[in-house]
């Protein structure tokens, strides 16, 4: 019979054995994922599963019965530290080898982290994983004050869901605004008024260069002007690094991420890998890119299970991404980067707008916040190419489905 193993449980995991075995497949599986758990759905960790809304049962990807009725060998807390691509197995930490006719790696991504004295404090958190959203839940319950170190997505949603638990926050940015890896400066603006309005001290263009401790634990956060400002609790969202280093010493070829082809191949035919570890054409777009994001990882998992079934499933999707904070919903789709033009569609001081953005007369990508109505419509122009005029995009009341 053959053997598939699926290195990583995130989602694209969770997407890749679903589309298997949907596909028919009747390999023998074993899925190793180096956390606890399932497969599971990341985003509500830094949102409702944080400010106690959701438990850890709800976030799960398929039930536990799911694996048992699709014999899906789950080997959990387990890491694979080697794959030799001349004999066909990978090793896990322990030592005990599994053989594989084919090879999935969907390994993802890990956070980056913060190399400053104090670093290894307790009360220092990082958001990836259940472990760690337990772990910060756990330990901010009772305590007052809460510095976020960075101001991207995941900073940010830590940053609502403590404001929303009526934590004292600050947040320190290193750039010049937030989350600019991802959002174009009038969409950092409207978001730095939301945090100020709810009540966080945002802090843009200031480094953090140590942790300042008490008897083992964090008490405070030297800033890089000098400042001291005394906190109970750290929490790091300085972004994440895609985790490549079983493809790389296994001599497949990376940069910035395993690179794959549209298939999810990667250099070696055996193997395939898909999600955030992955650096990837993308026809539409014209060009190689690594994305962390949900969509993402699940397309692209689709495309590698047809793979893996001998079969062609190119993947060219237009990325798209969201963020929750406070009652703003954030949805992007495209890549503004590079826009020479934003149209603004709505009205950001009632919480309900967008940004259309232009290079030239190209619409390139839209950020919606609280415009469901423009993201959905949105995502099909710009798939198939077509963008509305500037005066059409700015009027809100122009249906942009017509344009469909
Ligand atoms: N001090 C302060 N800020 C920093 C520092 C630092 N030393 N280093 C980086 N930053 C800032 C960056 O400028 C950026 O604004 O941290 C922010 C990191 O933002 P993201 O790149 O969005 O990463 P993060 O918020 O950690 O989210 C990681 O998780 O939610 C998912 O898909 C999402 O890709 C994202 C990933």
């Amino acid at each position: 019979m053959q053997r598939i193993v699926v290195i990583g449980a995130g989602h694209a995991s969770g997407q890749l054995l679903d589309s298997l075995r949907r596909a028919g497949s009747e390999a023998h599986i074993t899925l190793v994922g180096e956390e606890s758990w399932l497969p599971y759905q990341r985003p509500p960790l830094s949102k409702k599963f944080l400010s106690g809304e959701l438990t850890a049962e709800r976030l799960a990807f398929r039930p536990e019965s799911f694996y048992e009725k699709h014999q899906i060998h789950t080997r959990l807390s387990c890491r694979a530290v080697s794959i030799d691509r001349d004999i066909q197995t990978v090793s896990l930490a322990g030592g005990e080898t599994l053989a594989y006719d084919l090879l999935a790696l969907t390994t993802g991504t890990r956070v980056r982290e913060l190399a400053i004295p104090g670093a290894e404090l307790a009360g220092v958190h990082y958001l990836r994983g259940i472990d760690d959203a337990l772990g910060l839940q756990a330990d901010w319950q009772g305590r007052d004050n809460v510095c976020v170190i960075g101001g991207g997505f995941i900073g940010l949603e830590v940053a609502a869901s403590a404001r929303t638990l009526g934590k004292n926050v600050t947040v320190v940015e290193m750039m010049d605004r937030l989350m600019a890896r991802a959002v174009s400066p009038g969409m950092s603006e409207y978001f730095l008024g939301l945090h100020t309005r709810n009540g966080a001290h945002v802090m843009c263009s200031t480094g953090v260069s140590e942790l300042l401790g008490t008897d083992g634990r964090v008490s405070g956060v030297r800033l890089s002007d000098g400042r001291e400002i005394p906190t109970d609790v750290v929490v790091v969202g300085i972004g994440v690094v895609p985790n490549q280093e079983l493809a790389q010493e296994a001599g497949l070829a990376c940069d910035n991420g395993i690179l794959v082809d549209e298939f999810a191949r990667t250099s070696d035919p055996k193997i395939v890998s898909a999600g955030d570890c992955t650096n990837h054409p993308n026809s539409l777009l014209g060009r190689r890119l690594r994305l962390e994001s949900v969509h993402n990882a699940l397309e692209q998992a689709k495309s590698a299970a047809a793979s893996l079934m001998g079969e062609k499933l190119a993947y060219a999707q237009v990325p798209w991404f969201w963020s929750d904070q406070y009652n703003s919903k954030l949805q992007m789709v495209g890549l503004s980067e590079g826009f020479d033009r934003a149209v603004q569609r709505g009205n950001p001081d009632e919480d309900k707008f967008s940004l259309f953005y232009y290079r030239g007369d190209v619409l390139i990508a839209i950020d919606s916040v609280n415009r469901p109505g423009d993201h959905m419509p949105g995502k099909k122009l710009l798939a198939a190419g077509i963008s509305p005029t500037p005066e059409q995009a700015a009027d809100p009341e122009f249906p942009l489905k017509s344009l469909l």
